[in-house]
């Protein structure tokens, strides 16, 4: 929390994308008891158990609550299932944007804010919560797409071709989104976090509108009513637009993905906005020798400037429990 206020503590807090999940095998024996993930997601006693694995593990410096961010388009009632990846019905028009309904949202979610309230009365107080939810921009994409993609064109099109239909159902995910950080927040959440996983799919022309702007307002309207909640921004892939989203939408930390240079990052962000990242994944995996050097790299360049280790995108599953160990020590002795 004290690095998100822009501190430069050292050496530096540390947590890791997607921390709860399949490399561990403690997370792996739950969900072969419980194979539907919907489930895992809505069952507070399941989700707070996941959540805490990886803190008893590794001693993590902030909890992040398990859940996803699909579950906020599947709270206003779209249809999700999770096969290999999510699945949902295409949003394609004007109708099947106004089946959407922000009023069940809250009654729906109520598992998930339990789950927080449950995780934070079990953490230490040196343990930070951190809730989320997608960004409204990536929430959007699957929506449209129905699904994951490798470029998300179908929801580029509609931002070009439909705008007006775009930017209703950018719009309505915002303040969905309010609403549902402001529950995790009164919940007990200390931060949250906005995974704007697919923000680089978009021409710098519609990036300010439907990444920026949103963010922007989901921002400033959580820190009118929290002021001592901290929120992280994660625009991946933004390229040369990572600095103006650091700059404009108001987020105490912006996450870098793999691709940033720490260094350049540092030197093109405002004055007292923190940097979270961004060990690629396949480093921890590799371990040894090129673990070692890309971790001292990062160290390096973040050095004095508010910071908090993380990967550059999510652990993979078969990251070796034993690496993340060995990053654990190389954070903490730095
Ligand atoms: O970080 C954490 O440990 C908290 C929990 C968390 C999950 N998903 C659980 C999950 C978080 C923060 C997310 C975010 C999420 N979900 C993102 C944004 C971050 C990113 O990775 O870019 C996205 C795009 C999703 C959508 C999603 N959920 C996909 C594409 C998939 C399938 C691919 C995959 O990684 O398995 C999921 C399923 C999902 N969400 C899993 C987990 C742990 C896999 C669960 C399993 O198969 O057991």
């Amino acid at each position: 929390m004290r690095a998100l206020a822009g501190e430069p503590v050292w050496p530096p807090p540390l947590w890791v994308m997607r921390q709860a999940g399949r490399y561990l095998p403690e997370y792996r024996a739950l969900r072969a008891e419980v194979p539907d993930l919907l489930t895992l997601f809505t069952t507070p006693d399941l989700a707070t158990e996941i959540t805490l694995q990886p803190i008893r593990r590794f001693g993590f410096d902030a909890a992040i609550l398990f859940s996803d961010i699909l579950i906020l388009p599947w709270a206003l009632g779209h249809p999700l299932r999770f096969a290999e990846g999510p699945v949902l019905p295409k949003l394609s028009d004007p109708a099947s944007l106004a089946t959407l309904d922000l009023n069940r949202m809250r009654e729906r979610v109520e598992p998930v804010i339990e789950t927080v309230r449950r995780v934070r009365a079990r953490l230490d107080a040196k343990t930070a919560l951190i809730g989320f939810a997608g960004a409204p921009f990536t929430v959007a994409c699957y929506m449209v797409e129905g699904g994951g993609s490798a470029d998300f064109a179908s929801a580029r099109l509609m931002a070009h071709a439909k705008p007006a239909l775009f930017s209703k159902l950018v719009s309505l995910l915002t303040q969905a989104t309010i609403a549902f950080l402001t529950q995790q927040l009164e919940a007990g959440a200390d931060a949250v976090m906005l995974f704007d996983s697919w923000a680089g799919v978009l021409p710098p022309s519609l990036f300010g509108a439907h990444v920026i702007e949103s963010s922007r307002r989901i921002t400033e309207s959580l820190k009118a009513r929290f002021p001592h909640a901290r929120v992280i921004g994660f625009p991946r892939l933004a390229g040369l637009m990572f600095p103006a989203y650091a700059a404009k939408t108001s987020v105490d930390a912006a996450g870098m993905d793999t691709s940033v240079d720490p260094a350049v990052a540092r030197r093109l962000v405002p004055e007292g906005v923190a940097l979270q990242g961004n060990l690629d994944p396949q480093a921890l995996v590799a371990g040894g020798m090129a673990l070692e050097s890309e971790t001292r790299a990062i160290l390096t360049a973040m050095r004095g400037h508010p910071f908090v280790f993380n990967l550059g995108h999510g652990i993979v599953p078969h990251t070796p429990v034993d690496h993340v160990c060995a990053l654990v020590q190389m954070v903490r002795n730095a």
